[in-house]
């Protein structure tokens, strides 16, 4: 079986690039991790990408000041001299310009932490708490020009309990996440 080839777009820790990782071991998933790419040298997850013996590549952001074409141009560059096919972010913390989304349009998929289309942007786990919501959850998606919207591709609910803070929300959900996310991918991957 020819894998799909997943680059994986962090920001942060990468518990969710880590997840994606895991589950691609598997001899039957259609998809491999060819390398993790953070846009700042100390994103955390680029270590624990190297420690799960998959390439980990930084385009450190501070190189193109306020330069975001030139920026994701460089990312574009490093990502198809891997002969990347797919992009997944997991918490990549950067609004992507038009251009990028348009060079990867159908080939990009997100994850984040609302029932979309409730709560786009951040502090999603507080608004779901002071709307007074009985479930959250998470959503993987098509990535688009637009913040947290483009076609929504799979999503998982928890409920949301009685003295829950948002981190023990956030925690409900990204446990959620972990099982979504490498799911969502390979119903990605199989519908091209
Ligand atoms: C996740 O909650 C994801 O939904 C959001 O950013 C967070 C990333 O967490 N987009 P991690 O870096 O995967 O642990």
């Amino acid at each position: 079986m020819t894998k799909a080839r997943v680059a994986v777009l962090i920001s942060g820790t990468g518990s969710n690039m880590a997840a994606l990782i895991e589950a691609s071991r598997a001899d039957d998933c259609p998809y491999e991790v060819v390398c993790v790419l953070a846009n700042k040298p100390e994103a955390p997850g680029l270590e624990r990408a190297c420690a799960l013996g998959v390439e980990a590549v930084a385009v450190d952001q501070r190189a193109f000041g306020k330069d975001r074409n030139a920026h994701e141009r460089a990312i574009h560059a490093e990502l198809t001299a891997r002969n990347v096919e797919w992009i997944a972010l997991a918490g990549y913390m950067r609004l992507l310009t038009p251009e990028f989304v348009a060079w990867w349009a159908g080939r990009m998929i997100n994850i984040h932490p609302s029932l979309l289309p409730k709560y786009p942007g951040l502090d999603t786990h507080r608004r779901a708490l002071d709307a007074g919501d009985t479930e959250a959850g998470c959503t993987v998606h098509h990535v688009v020009d637009a913040v947290d919207a483009g076609p929504i591709i799979a999503q998982a609910r928890v409920p949301v309990l009685a003295g829950d803070t948002v981190e023990t929300l956030a925690a409900r959900v990204l446990a959620a996440e972990h099982q979504l996310y490498p799911a969502a991918l390979i119903q990605a991957v199989a519908a091209v």
